[in-house]
């Protein structure tokens, strides 16, 4: 099922500095030799960089995403011209090409060969979207890159991981999708498998956990209760407290910064709740059983809980 070689990319054999030295000392070493009459001759057209499959990178190797399972991954992300899509580990920038391409989308690849990064940016002026499509070298746990919508990755399970804490502190909503690795126990939103390669899809989800007053307004005027909501990444469970009752809520849902669930209140009216969290605050809609809207806000008490709830 691993596409990757057997090999252990996390500790190569050779290491990658020293590599390069060897190639920038090769590299150096005709043109320090050339006798002086050499300059004016016409200069050797550089050699053309070319990718390898299974090429040592930094932290993993090289091997491409197969091109259906990268139109899935768009897909599952579900990719407009709004967003802003940025490959971790972008080996020949072919998911940041297609973003732009197929989707027209501004799109970044981060990667560290600069080689490769070379060879993305040419790949993207021939598919003649070196406008949308940018390729930078940087280093994915160094580069910000929290301003994307939406992020893919194909990298490692160990890279995931490491990634995790920042990918969880981005907006709420951001798209998070991966070729075949997952994220721990951050299970995924949704999943596909094209010619039997999984591809994940996980939506940042907003911070909820904690105490909240909450205030419902409708015909029937105002009431206010007290709300508590547990928190495990985009798994939500929230009890309500009014006047003496005390009661769970039903069919809690968090999607990004969309936040959903139903209550019954003291007089045993059920209503539904639709709200979008900001920070320490959510604001919405309700609606009663009878069809009676209306309006409710959410200010967070205390602190918030980690959305991780402290998970792996
Ligand atoms: C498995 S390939 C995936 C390439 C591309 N994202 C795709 O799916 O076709 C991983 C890429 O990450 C790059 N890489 C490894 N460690 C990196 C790091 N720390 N920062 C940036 N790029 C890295 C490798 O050079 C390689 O091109």
């Amino acid at each position: 099922m691993n596409t990757l070689p057997s090999s252990d990319p996390l500790h190569p054999s050779e290491p990658v500095l020293s590599r390069r030295a060897l190639l920038r000392a090769a590299a150096a070493a005709p043109v320090l030799a050339l006798p002086a009459l050499a300059h004016a001759q016409q200069a050797p057209a550089s050699p053309v960089f070319t990718p390898q499959v299974g090429q040592q990178g930094k932290d993993v190797i090289w091997v491409p995403t197969p091109d259906a399972l990268v139109d899935r991954m768009l897909r599952m992300a579900q990719v407009t011209q709004n967003d802003f899509v940025v490959d971790l580990g972008a080996g020949d920038g072919k998911i940041a090409i297609a973003a732009a391409r197929d989707f027209k989308c501004r799109s970044l690849g981060v990667e560290y060969n600069p080689d490769m990064v070379g060879v993305a940016r040419r790949n993207a002026e021939k598919a003649g979207v070196a406008n949308l499509a940018k390729f930078e070298q940087g280093d994915i746990f160094v580069f910000d890159f929290t301003a994307a919508t939406v992020v893919t990755m194909y990298l490692l399970p160990s890279l995931n991981m490491k990634l995790r804490p920042t990918l969880l502190k981005m907006k709420p909503g951001t798209r998070l999708v991966t070729h075949q690795f997952t994220m721990g126990s951050w299970e995924p939103d949704d999943s596909s498998t094209v010619d039997g390669r999984p591809g994940y899809l996980w939506i940042v989800p907003a911070s909820v956990g904690g105490n909240w007053k909450l205030a419902t307004t409708d015909a029937r005027g105002t009431a206010e209760l007290n709300a508590s909501f547990s928190q495990v990444f985009q798994n939500v469970t929230g009890t309500a407290r009014l006047s003496s009752m005390e009661g769970r809520m039903r069919a809690v849902k968090l999607a990004g910064d969309r936040l959903s669930f139903e209550l019954m209140d003291d007089r045993g009216v059920l209503r539904s709740y639709d709200g979008r969290v900001a920070g320490d605050r959510i604001e919405g809609t309700t609606r009663a059983q009878d069809g009676a809207t209306g309006t409710f806000v959410a200010q967070r008490t205390g602190a918030a809980t980690p959305v991780d709830a402290g998970r792996d």
